[in-house]
């Protein structure tokens, strides 16, 4: 498998405050996820679009993959691919053929240029999205890809704009919501928890994205 190498979504420096930050988000989630058995195959929202949601899913699919976990990204942004965009650049092959051509998963899975890290990008978008996203062959594909990993994270569009991610919360053990500081209105993200609630599938947590504690940190993540 040729290994992709690894761009801005991801973290160089192991020592800098942002990944002190994102070590501590998770750690959190792996407490979260302790006390609850099988809950692996989470998805990452948030309300509105540009709130961070591919980059905190980049950040700490990462980092679990540093402390040992297999974990696979899947990007089911089948708007927005920007996880597949940033790191295949074209973005000719993915999920999609996989869907389309009932072709096998491990010609389109990617190794990442860490261990453990893998992406499974969308390949061309479909002109149904959520046609594609209520499939049971998806469906079907992610319950026997995460077999192979102690983790599966799904990046999904925002709630608040379209359909998907409540489709794909139903694919999930859990969900993860990303909050930008300062931008998300409360009352957007009431709209938002609520839409996702209604699905069943647990919110296991959220990401205060964008805070800043003092002048020498530029943006950290909280978690709670
Ligand atoms: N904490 C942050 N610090 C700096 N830039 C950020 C931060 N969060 C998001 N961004 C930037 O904002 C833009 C949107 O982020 P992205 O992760 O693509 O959002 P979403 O996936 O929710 O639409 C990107 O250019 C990203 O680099
Ligand atoms: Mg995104």
């Amino acid at each position: 498998m040729k290994k992709k190498k690894l761009n801005g979504l991801f973290l160089t420096n192991k020592k800098s405050f942002e990944a002190e930050k994102i070590r501590s988000i998770q750690v959190s989630l792996e407490f979260a996820l302790i006390t609850q058995k099988k809950k692996k195959i989470l998805m990452f929202t948030s309300a509105n679009k540009g709130e961070g949601k591919t980059l905190c899913i980049s950040k700490i699919a990462q980092e679990a993959a540093r402390q040992g976990k297999r974990v696979l990204l899947i990007d089911l942004d089948l708007h927005r691919p920007r996880l597949s965009k940033s790191l295949c650049g074209q973005n000719t092959k993915g999920l999609m053929n996989i869907l389309r051509e009932d072709g096998d998963l491990n010609d389109y899975v990617l190794s990442l240029n860490e261990d453990n890290l893998y992406l499974l990008p969308t390949g061309p978008l479909p002109p149904n999205p959520l046609e594609v996203i209520s499939s049971d062959t998806l469906k079907e594909l992610i319950a026997a890809i995460s077999e192979d990993f102690d983790y599966v994270f799904i990046d999904t569009p925002p709630v608040r704009i379209l359909s998907d991610s409540r489709v794909v919360a139903t694919l999930c053990d859990g969900v993860i919501f990303v909050v930008k500081n300062g931008e998300t209105k409360m009352q957007e993200l009431k709209e938002a928890k609520e839409a996702i609630s209604k699905t069943g599938t647990p919110i296991i947590g959220a990401i205060l994205n964008g805070y800043t504690y003092n002048k020498k940190a530029k943006s950290s993540y909280v978690y709670y």
